[in-house]
């Protein structure tokens, strides 16, 4: 069986993360992926301190394993920080906070309640950063993963992170969806994987039937980055833009951003709308570039057991094979 120096840390089977994606998990996912052996992580940035409770209490009773909560830094806001960290995770996960916000109050409290810390990078700087800062794991985001990215890619992203902090474990991120993708990482140097794309195309993900059928008939080469969306939801990121599917509203608005900002209002309905009525041309539609390697709707424990079994394969059939004598 894999096993990483991540399971011991997290007391997981799988070294196998879902990300805790905002507007991406909800307690039934969380559950199926820490149910299974890995680690479920929900995005709580925006929920308040009440939805906070009752999620964290929902997958309590949906699994005992552990599960962590994350933060988006830059929007967090005390009630919410306050309100996860007395729901006790297992793990508070972080990401993107201002250059000039001081990461350590954050872990310190984190830690003071019983948590491990992982923060989400992009670059190397950020993650000397964090780890200065007390972090006890840190995602190497590369530029193909879904939602808002930096610049490099994963590739040459982990290895770089890996030996600027060693001996802090790191997981990839960005561009996996499958063993294939899991074998490379661990080869790169990471303890493990924090996957988001992949784990939208569940029955279990709380995002609209057609957003999960975009994902499907993505071949992984129609995605771009755009702030369209976070303009028209006033949301000014440090330094991220979204990687998107391209599709009507993307195409209509992209290089008209003044005018996003003219009419924002008017967008954000509309947005709002085409989630209501489940228009994938119209929504917004955070997918990354291993959208082309997904062709099925899967349950979320099938997908981390296919991972690891095809990773298990790759390492112990394929990889020993090209060694000559
Ligand atoms: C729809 C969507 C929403 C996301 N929201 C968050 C978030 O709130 N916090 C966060 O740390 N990462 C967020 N991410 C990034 C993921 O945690 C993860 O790093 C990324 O999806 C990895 O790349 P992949 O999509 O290729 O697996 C989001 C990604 C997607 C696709």
């Amino acid at each position: 069986m894999l096993r990483t120096r991540i399971c011991d840390l997290l007391k997981i089977d799988h070294p196998v993360v879902l990300g805790g994606m905002a507007s991406g998990t909800n307690p039934a996912l969380v559950a199926a992926v820490t149910g299974c052996g890995g680690l479920g992580i929900l995005g709580v940035t925006f929920m308040t301190p009440e939805q906070q409770r009752a999620d964290a209490g929902r997958i309590r009773e949906l699994t005992r394993g552990p599960f962590g909560l994350n933060h988006l830094l830059a929007f967090a806001t005390e009630d919410r920080y306050a309100a996860t960290l007395e729901a006790r995770p297992r793990v508070v996960s972080t990401a993107w906070a201002w250059a000039d916000q001081d990461l350590r109050p954050y872990f310190d409290r984190a830690h003071e309640a019983g948590a491990l810390v992982m923060h989400m990078v992009s670059t190397v700087p950020e993650a000397v950063r964090a780890v200065g800062a007390g972090a006890d794991i840190v995602v190497a985001q590369g530029t193909e993963g879904g939602g808002h990215v930096g610049w490099i890619s994963t590739l040459p992203l982990v290895p770089q992170v890996v030996r600027a902090i060693e001996p802090v474990p790191v997981l990839a991120a960005g561009g996996i969806a499958d063993g294939a993708g899991l074998a490379a990482a661990l080869a790169l140097g990471a303890e493990g994987v924090l996957i988001g794309t992949r784990f939208l195309a569940t029955p279990e993900a709380p995002v609209p039937a057609g957003y999960k059928q975009a994902i499907l008939a993505s071949d992984g080469h129609n995605t771009l980055l755009t702030e369209v969306a976070d303009i028209a939801f006033g949301l000014v990121w440090p330094g991220a833009m979204s990687r998107v599917a391209r599709n009507r509203f993307v195409e209509r608005w992209a290089g008209r951003e003044w005018e996003v900002r003219q009419r924002r209002h008017e967008v954000a309905r509309q947005l709002r709308a085409a989630r209501e009525r489940d228009d994938a041309e119209e929504l917004n539609l955070q997918m990354g570039q291993a959208a082309g390697l997904i062709t099925e709707i899967a349950p979320a424990a099938r997908i981390v057991r296919e991972i690891v079994a095809q990773a298990e394969q790759i390492i112990r059939d394929r990889l020993p094979s090209l060694l000559a004598d």
